[in-house]
């Protein structure tokens, strides 16, 4: 059985709503403490709320897309504020559906930059010596199963979350030797705001469709929340620079 102490602290980006809550919750469920970070400060407060000690969520509004270069400075203001930091969990993305010609930079870039350069800030400020415990640290990066398959209309979302991908191999081999693993999970679709906001482009038939690609059937925040902090404990010492997939059996069946 997995557990974690108060003094484990994690940072959850996303952490006021879908996946980002449902890890938040299930970190402190585990004994552990979480610093919620996103930029709807009632969100992250709604996600304090549900938590079975709400006392070890602590709230730090932020847009993860402004002053890049600051990111890893806020890090240490984080780690002298509440203890050095043993997890990190990169969750806060935005998905786009548009196909090729619709397609504008402008767009792409708004979303790369918190699906990917803000994740890139974070692991820069994570892995300063100081900011994190040593040996036993772990960052967890929240991709999705679309990097693997061909699903139309998601170009710049699959890439950035394939650049995720070959990110973590990177740094798993830069970070082992100040002890920190890291690795990303690739979800299927889950029932979260993000996906019914999605789903509201899609039609009954265009649904029900999907759900024949899953031989388990969509999956729960909870399900990503489980797989998240097995990665964050020692349960999963040896595993580094690994891309999980999580999906309910989907990307066998596209
Ligand atoms: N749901 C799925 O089916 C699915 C499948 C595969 C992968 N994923 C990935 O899982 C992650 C979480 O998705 P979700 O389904 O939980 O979606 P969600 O409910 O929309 O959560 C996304 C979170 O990101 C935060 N965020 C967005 N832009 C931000 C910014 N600039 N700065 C700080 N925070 C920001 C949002 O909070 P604020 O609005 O308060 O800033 C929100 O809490 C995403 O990376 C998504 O790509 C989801």
């Amino acid at each position: 059985m997995i557990s974690f102490k108060k003094d484990n602290i994690s940072l959850v980006s996303g952490a006021g709503s879908g996946l980002g809550r449902a890890i938040s919750i299930r970190i402190i469920e585990l004994g552990g403490s979480v610093i919620g970070v996103g930029r709807n400060e009632d969100k992250l407060n709604k996600t304090k709320n549900l938590c079975s000690i709400p006392e070890n969520f602590y709230i730090e509004p932020r847009d993860l897309t402004t002053d890049f270069d600051n990111l890893p400075i806020w890090l240490k203001t984080l780690s002298e504020k509440y203890g050095k930091l043993s997890g990190l969990v990169n969750c806060a993305g935005i998905q786009e559906t548009m196909p090729l010609a619709a397609i504008k930079i402008e767009n792409s870039r708004k979303l790369f930059d918190i699906n990917y350069f803000a994740n890139i800030a974070l692991i820069k400020g994570f892995s300063k010596k100081n900011n994190n415990i040593g040996t036993g640290s772990s960052i967890v990066c929240i991709s999705s199963f679309t990097s693997l398959i061909g699903l139309p209309a998601t170009t710049n979302y699959s890439a950035s979350k394939g650049a995720i991908n070959s990110m973590v191999k990177t740094l798993a081999v830069e970070l082992a030797r100040d002890g920190i693993r890291i690795n990303s999970i690739l979800p299927g679709h889950i029932i979260t705001e993000l996906m019914t906001s999605e789903n509201n482009k899609l039609s009954e038939q265009q649904l029900d469709s999907l759900k024949k690609k899953y031989p388990l059937g969509f999956g729960e925040p909870e399900d990503v929340a489980d797989l998240t902090c097995f990665l964050l404990s020692n349960s999963s010492k040896w595993i580094t620079g690994s891309n999980i997939v999580i999906d309910g059996g989907a990307s066998i069946n596209f």
